[in-house]
């Protein structure tokens, strides 16, 4: 009789107690400001998280497409690239097609999704194990704007980071820079990182990925107001807000915002807000990068360029960084 031996992964849970943002203070903070402003990561309650995923089917949205087709493409050249037996470190919860691909593909020795949402990392993590059950899983609870300490069963390994989807192109240079620095304070000095890079290209393009015929974006950011309306009990007349994306081909970024459709008051608790007539909120910046000038900006965040992939139409890119 032959046994056949699989070795069962190993499934634990760090819990590094990120600090909870104060949501309402962050909200006033924001609307109090000149030019209003309020942070993309209020798009994201449950009904948020559900029309992101529509958006990254949308026929206008190429981003997700183009970048799965990379790893489609070049998948055995990106296993290569990264090599045996190294830990995987991805930010943000990724239950996505593109980690199971090359987790599939490179089994690598660990897995380390990191987020500041517990619960929902714990539920994908678990998923992601029992359809893997041969690795090494290790969700790490914290806020990895700033730098963390890596779970102690993956010290000595190989550390690759893994950012994709185009998520570093949120931040503005400044805070892409310093995104940088802290993820080269956390994966160590010989830490690699693979990460997805919307290319600058026409602004037709680009802006209709933002303002798709089906008004899924468009829902998307007035999910926000909702939002914000179901935690803080907030009284947006969600109707009286329009959404906006456009493409400032200076800077290399889309810009989202909502522009109240008429003057009014709307109150957070006790706090009154004016809104004049055509007045914007503005909701999301993502930035899209020339190569050359996405290598500037890593050198200034500590890391240099090892390989980079890109598609035929020159749309997306997946860079391969290394500390140095
Ligand atoms: C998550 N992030 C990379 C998306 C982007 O394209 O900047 C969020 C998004 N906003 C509108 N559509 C998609």
């Amino acid at each position: 009789m032959t046994v056949e031996r699989r070795n069962q992964g190993r499934f634990e849970f760090f819990d590094l107690k990120p600090k909870a943002a104060d949501m309402r203070e962050e909200v006033l903070a924001g609307l109090g400001a000149s030019p209003k402003t309020l942070s993309p990561k209020y798009f994201y309650d449950e009904t948020g998280s559900e029309l992101f995923e529509r958006i990254t089917r949308l026929p206008e949205y190429y981003l997700t497409r183009t970048e799965m087709a990379l790893f489609d493409a070049y998948l055995e050249q990106i296993a290569a690239a990264l090599g045996d037996g190294v830990c995987l470190v991805e930010y943000g919860a990724g239950a996505t097609l593109k980690i199971r691909k090359l987790l599939e593909r490179l089994r690598p020795a660990a897995y380390v999704p990191v987020d500041i949402s517990g619960d929902h990392l714990e539920a994908q993590s678990r998923e992601l194990h029992a359809d893997f059950p041969w690795l090494d899983v290790f969700p790490t609870c914290a806020d990895f704007t700033a730098p963390f300490p890596l779970p102690e069963p993956v010290t000595g390994l190989p550390i690759v980071g893994f950012f994709p989807g185009s998520s570093i192109g949120n931040f503005d240079p400044a805070g892409a820079e310093r995104f940088l620095r802290n993820v080269h304070q956390t994966l160590g000095p010989r830490g690699r990182l693979l990460v997805g890079i919307d290319r600058r290209k026409d602004p037709a393009v680009i802006e209709a990925a933002y303002n798709d015929a089906q008004g899924v974006t468009a829902a998307f950011n007035l999910n926000a107001l909702e939002h914000i309306n179901a935690r803080l009990g907030a009284d947006f007349d969600v109707g009286g807000f329009r959404h906006e994306a456009r493409y400032d081909a200076e800077l290399g970024c889309l810009q989202m915002f909502l522009r109240s459709t008429r003057a009014q008051t709307v109150h957070i608790g006790g706090v009154a807000i004016d809104f004049a007539a055509d007045e914007r909120i503005h909701t999301e910046n993502s930035f899209k990068y020339h190569p050359e000038e996405f290598e500037a900006l890593a050198g200034r965040g500590g890391f240099g360029v090892d390989t980079w992939w890109t598609d035929e139409a020159a749309r997306f890119a997946l860079f391969l960084l290394r500390g140095r």
